[in-house]
């Protein structure tokens, strides 16, 4: 299935659902249509059910440049309403796409600033060209990273390179992206393709409702201490249980048990 709205391209193959930012001509600078074109676009794939993986990516040679600096701050600043409600429609679909029941892919394939930065953050898994740059740009135009990106760079960087990028505004490579953390793994712009589709292609393989509880348990536990992260988990593990029927128990360790597959190895058949 393919939606085609005016910014955002939004392609459903069966398990996997591509939204690719669709305003090459302005770097996918996001506008606020992009950012309603977004929400739309996850609204459209959680209707169309059974999505386990979500790749997010841009057309042409950029990811995205970030929020529209005109659309969404210069012409908007005088009308402090008007401001806020068009970075409201931003603010909305960045914490979606982090609280995403499916897994979510950045596929970074070219400049990533700003919010190009936070997607790629805010997303649970992200690959980069090589050569791709990316900036937290905003002290250069005399603010500081907001609505999520820093958040994003204190989460996905180690904290001297965050404060480093964010105070300077200097651009780090795809390369250095996976050095840092932010991606998981930058590769040569002719293989980025292959290299996502290679990690999708594990994922789809999972039981979406395992792979769903299994980011819900890990924010959990980022964000708590050992006890309450220990109760979490077990209460978490009755309702995998139940909302599975059993698979763990009745299909994968069956299969275990007969030694049909190694789970340090590979993974059972659904
Ligand atoms: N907002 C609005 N328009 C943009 C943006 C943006 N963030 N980024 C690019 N564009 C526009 C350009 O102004 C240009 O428009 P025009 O054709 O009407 O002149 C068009 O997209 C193409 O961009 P170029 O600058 O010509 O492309 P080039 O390949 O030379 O440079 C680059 C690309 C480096 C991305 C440059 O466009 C740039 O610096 N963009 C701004 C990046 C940025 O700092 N974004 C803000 C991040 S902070 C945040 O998201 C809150």
């Amino acid at each position: 299935m393919v939606i085609k709205l005016e910014t955002v391209l939004v392609e459903i193959e069966g398990p996997v659902a591509t939204i690719s930012l669709d305003r090459p001509e302005k770097k996918n600078a996001m506008n606020p249509q992009m950012h309603a074109d977004m929400n739309t676009a996850l609204d459209e794939i959680e209707a169309a059910g059974g999505v386990k993986v979500v790749v997010v990516t841009g057309n042409g040679d950029s990811f995205s440049a970030g929020m529209d600096l005109e659309e969404c701050f210069l012409r908007p600043y005088e009308d402090p309403m008007l401001f806020y409600r068009t970075n409201l429609v931003a603010l909305r679909w960045f914490k979606r796409l982090k609280a995403f029941p499916a897994v979510t892919v950045a596929k970074v394939n070219g400049f990533a600033f700003g919010g190009g930065v936070l997607v790629t953050g805010i997303c649970d898994l992200a690959v980069a060209s090589e050569g791709v740059l990316f900036g937290l740009s905003e002290i250069n135009f005399g603010i500081f990273p907001a609505g999520g990106a820093s958040w994003a760079a204190a989460n996905n960087l180690p904290r001297k390179q965050a404060l480093y990028y964010i105070l300077t505004g200097d651009t780090f490579t795809g390369a250095q992206a996976q050095e840092f953390g932010l991606v998981n793994r930058a590769v040569p712009a002719e293989e980025l393709d292959a290299e996502t589709d290679r990690i999708v292609a594990k994922l789809v393989r999972k039981n979406p409702v395992t792979l769903e509880l299994a980011k819900q348990v890990y924010e959990h536990n980022r964000a708590t201490d050992l006890p309450a992260a220990i109760d979490y988990d077990q209460a978490k593990l009755w309702e995998l249980s139940r909302l599975t029927g059993n698979e763990w128990i009745n299909v994968a360790l069956k299969q275990f048990e007969k030694r049909s597959f190694q789970p340090g190895l590979s993974t059972y058949r659904r």
